[in-house]
């Protein structure tokens, strides 16, 4: 019974601490200060574990689909570069001040698990700056990310170039000759799915 008095008293103690400690108002909040290492562990801990469970059983489409991968470009380089860069790039004034850091995912050897990839684009992560993109994208044109982040780490700047502007390229294209329909089919989207050799 002493036991478990003493454990009670130790616990209370332990949480009225930490409410002061929260009260007091001297947390470093800032992002331009590094949690300590454990802290870092801890919560790296909590991320994986939460995301490998809840992406579990996600099916993989053919993420090799031309399509996919066009729209996934057009959409990476008009939502993702300021965070994540891209084949040319070293860092951006945005990227720079964020922490945790998001990754570089145009660095060789840069690698991601499709499924899980998939889970975070759509959800986003707490307490970092990674959007939900699901409030404002189907399931479709995150598949299309997915399918292009696998293509990036192996994209030299000009193929990156390539690849981002032809999808915008081809709409200008299109406006200009709105009513030539023969233009708009499925030719285009080929051409570019065939920029990376
Ligand atoms: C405002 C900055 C920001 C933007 C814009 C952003 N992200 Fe992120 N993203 C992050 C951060 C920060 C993380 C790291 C989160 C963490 O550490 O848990 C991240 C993590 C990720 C991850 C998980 C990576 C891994 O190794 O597990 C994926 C996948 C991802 N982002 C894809 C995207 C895509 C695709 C886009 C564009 C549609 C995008 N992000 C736009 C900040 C951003």
């Amino acid at each position: 019974m002493n036991f478990l008095k003493t454990l009670v008293l130790l616990v209370a103690l332990a949480l009225v601490g930490a409410a002061a400690f929260v009260a007091a108002g001297v947390y470093p909040i800032g992002a331009d200060v590094p949690h300590w290492p454990l802290t870092e562990r801890a919560l790296a801990l909590l991320r994986s574990r939460a995301i490998e469970t809840q992406a579990r059983g996600i099916a993989v489409p053919n993420l090799d689909d031309p399509k996919l991968l066009a729209e996934g470009a057009e959409h990476y380089a008009a939502m993702c570069t300021g965070c994540h860069l891209a084949p040319g790039m070293t860092d951006s004034e945005l990227r720079a001040g964020l922490y945790p850091q998001p990754p570089n995912f145009s660095a060789p050897g840069s690698r991601i698990d499709p499924a899980q990839a998939f889970w975070v684009i759509k959800h986003g992560v707490k307490l970092t700056a990674m959007p939900a993109w699901g409030k404002t994208h189907g399931d479709e044109a995150i598949w299309g990310l997915v399918a292009f982040l696998r293509r990036l780490p192996q994209m030299t700047p000009e193929q990156y170039q390539q690849a981002t502007s032809a999808a915008g390229a081809h709409e200008h294209h299109h406006h200009d000759h709105d009513d030539h329909d023969e233009a708009a089919g499925g030719e285009p989207h080929d051409a570019d799915a065939d920029h990376g050799h």
